[in-house]
Order: structure tokens, then C-alpha cells, then sequence
């Protein structure tokens, strides 16, 4: 079981989609679990305010520290082992060896204690520095593939105290662009994981031979019926029952990512 508490002020734009498809399944074989933790709960004063202006000056509202670090201990309390992820610009960019590793509860391998990936590391760009922990005895060696805990922090507004870092294990950016919070990054990360997980998928090796599951590969061309449409004809070796020939063609037709 591969669990994702997701701390957000807005569940109800990631419910819907967690709630179909592929994701709803995963939740209902017992393979996923997505629970949340409404950062508002944990607000400050009357209004239970999250955010406040920046020390300095500057536009905007900056997430504050004491909500977040309220909500993530609140369940952490229940779950000491639980691994917390921030979705960020300044952090590492999301890939597919990351998808499998953390389907594998395995992602703090590819993180550095300071949560920098080691190929980033000796990169030009290096992320924002900051105390960050990772791979904990329980994530680095666990075999079972889905016997994890993940957070996920939705930070919104214009960002957030620096010193949320402290609390965070791994920075992970979905590119280079900037979105107005985190709850879109968190159901990417979601979905590329949860579909690595065996029995997720209907076809058991749907997963293994698609595109990037095999180093940088991009899946080859495909085609359904009809055989000619508007004129746009199927390869004829993919009607040739020869099953050489088809893999040949395949393996021809794959592709690299750039
Ligand atoms: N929050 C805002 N922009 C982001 C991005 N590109 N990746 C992850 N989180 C973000």
C-alpha cells in the first residue's frame, strides 16, 4: 500500500481526479490511499490565516511556518516514517526514474541529504540551499513496493517561509514554469507512481513496455481500427501476423527523449 496525505487548502480540486479512472481503482484494490489534511485547520487567529507578507517587503503573501509544520506533525504523529515532499520550481525536476523509484519506496536514493539529486549536485544549477533530511531506514531498504507514506505539501499564494525547508525531505519541480500552487504538480506525481504499481494497470505489462519505462525510450507507434482512415493507412507489417517483422518494425519505430 502506497499512502499520499495530501495538505492543501483546496481538496476539492484534486478529489475529482483521484476519485477516476486509474486512481479511483488503485484506492478501491487497496494498492492506494489518499487522504487529506486541510492546511486551513490549522490557520491562525479568527480568520486562520496561513499566509502573511514578507519580512523585507515585496508583493504577495508568503506561506507561513506554523500551520505547515502543525499539519505536517500532526501526521507525522501517526506516522513518524511518513516522507514529505514539497512540489517547487527550485526543486528537482520530475522524471520517469523518479516515478519508478518512488513506486519502489525508493526515491531517497536518488536524493542527497540536503535533497538534491547527486546528477544535479555536480549540475550548474543548484537548488535553494537548505537543511533538508531524506531517506530514512524504512524508505532506502524497504522490498515491499508500495509500503510508503508520502506528504505532500500544496504550498499556494507566492511561496512560502524559507524555513519550511527544514521540515521538507524532498523539493520536486514538474518544470521549468512556474503554476500558482502545488495541487497540480501533487496529482502528477501521484499518477505517474501509482500507475507503476503492479495490478494497478489492467494489462500487468502495460506499464513495463511503454514509453520511458526502459531507460529514455519512447513507445512506437500505435494503431487501432479502423485499417484506413481518410486515407491514413496502418503499416502493413502490423497486419502481417508476423510476429518478427512486428518487433523488428517496433524496435525501428522507438524513439529517445531528447
Ligand atoms: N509550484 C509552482 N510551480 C511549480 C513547478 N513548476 N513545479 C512544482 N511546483 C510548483
Amino acid at each position: 500500500m502506497i499512502k499520499f496525505t495530501i495538505i492543501t487548502l483546496f481538496q476539492e480540486a484534486l478529489e475529482p481526479y483521484l476519485k477516476t479512472s486509474m486512481m479511483w481503482k488503485a484506492t478501491e484494490k487497496g494498492l492506494a490511499e489518499f487522504n487529506f489534511v486541510n492546511l486551513r485547520d490549522f490557520g491562525l487567529g479568527p480568520h486562520k490565516s496561513v499566509d502573511d507578507t514578507p519580512y523585507g517587503g515585496g508583493d504577495g503573501m508568503l506561506l507561513r511556518c506554523e500551520p505547515v509544520f502543525n499539519a505536517i506533525e500532526s501526521v507525522k504523529a501517526k506516522d513518524p516514517t511518513a516522507k514529505v515532499i514539497l512540489p517547487t520550481p527550485a526543486g528537482e525536476i520530475w522524471n520517469q526514474e523518479m516515478a519508478r523509484a518512488m513506486s519502489r519506496g525508493q526515491l531517497g536514493t536518488l536524493f542527497s541529504r540536503d535533497g538534491v539529486a547527486p546528477a544535479r549536485r555536480h549540475g550548474r544549477s543548484a537548488p535553494h540551499t537548505s537543511v533538508v533530511t531524506s531517506g530514512s531506514p524504512r524508505e532506502e531498504h524497504s522490498q515491499l513496493p508500495c509500503d510508503m507514506h508520502y506528504i505532500i505539501l500544496c504550498p499556494h499564494y507566492e511561496g512560502y517561509d524559507e524555513r519550511i525547508l527544514s521540515i521538507v525531505d524532498y523539493k520536486i519541480s514538474l518544470g521549468k514554469y512556474v503554476l500558482t500552487g502545488g495541487e497540480l504538480p501533487a496529482l502528477i506525481i501521484i499518477d505517474s507512481v501509482v500507475r507503476l504499481i503492479p495490478g494497478v494497470l489492467g494489462g500487468e505489462t502495460s506499464a513495463e513496455i511503454e514509453s520511458f519505462s526502459d531507460g529514455d525510450n519512447i513507445e512506437y507507434p500505435q494503431y487501432t481500427k479502423p485499417y484506413d482512415f481518410r486515407g491514413m493507412k496502418v503499416p502493413d507489417v502490423l497486419l502481417s501476423g508476423n510476429h518478427g517483422e512486428v518487433d523488428k518494425w517496433r524496435e525501428e519505430h522507438s524513439g529517445h527523449v531528447l
